[in-house]
């Protein structure tokens, strides 16, 4: 990859501890890939008291895996606070993503690596039944939702807790292909919504939606 510095810009993510993620965006070719808003609203909503029991983070030692991690910046939070991450996203994602682990080693206090998952194809090398799914901002073209649904049901366990967050658009097909993939989900998960209050005081918005869900009858 020639000039590739040249095509990057930097987006810097205040953690609460004052620290700060520096996530390298990229802004060339086809395969352009920011900090989307709803992913700034999950990694922001991670670091909430709700995920602290006394000064343990929820995610201390646990496996966590991030689809469709685009710049890696959700994936990257949680590695700060002790998961061991594998962030996903599809194969001309992958050198972004390994820089900005690169650049961001420092803070993780879990572990974390990239692997290529393409929504629909077989999982290889990826932990059984992670403790968490994170997913931002990845419900947004037609052809994918099958796919996506399929990945997060072959690799989510009864105990795997999902955590979706999406901004919710209102042009074009976008409110199709929403309320199309969450009618597929609900066949085999329980969907709730985390309240506005319960979110990061500043990054919050009340077109972005922040989910837990859970496979049916497993609590
Ligand atoms: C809108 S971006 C969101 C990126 C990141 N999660 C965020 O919120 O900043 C959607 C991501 O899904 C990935 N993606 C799209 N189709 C995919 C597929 N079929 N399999 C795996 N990843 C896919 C894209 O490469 C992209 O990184």
């Amino acid at each position: 990859m020639a000039d590739v510095e040249r095509d990057y810009f930097l987006r810097a993510v205040e953690r609460r501890d004052g620290s700060r993620l520096r996530i390298k965006q990229h802004c060339a070719g086809d395969v352009g890939c920011v900090v989307w808003d709803a992913a700034l609203v999950l990694a922001k909503y991670l670091e909430t008291s709700s995920f602290y029991r006394g000064s343990s983070h929820v995610f201390s030692g646990k496996n966590v895996v991030e689809l469709g991690s685009g710049t890696g910046v959700v994936g990257l939070m949680a590695s700060t606070l002790g998961a061991n991450v594998i962030l996903t996203d599809l194969e001309e994602l992958q050198d972004l993503l390994n820089i900005n682990i690169k650049d961001n080693k420092h803070l993780v206090t879990g572990s974390i690596q990239a692997k290529v998952l393409k929504w629909g194809e077989t999982v290889k090398d990826l932990p059984s039944e992670p403790d968490y799914i994170l997913v931002a901002d990845c419900i947004y073209y037609e052809q994918s939702l099958e796919p996506l649904l399929k990945t997060i049901k072959d690799i989510s366990g009864n105990k795997t807790a999902i955590i979706l967050c999406y901004e919710e658009r209102t042009m074009g097909n976008n409110p199709k292909i929403e309320s199309q993939f969450f009618e597929l989900l609900q066949i085999d998960f329980e969907i709730e919504e985390v309240p506005l209050e319960q979110q990061d005081e500043e990054y919050r918005s009340e077109d972005i939606h922040v989910l837990h869900i859970k496979r049916r009858g497993h609590h």
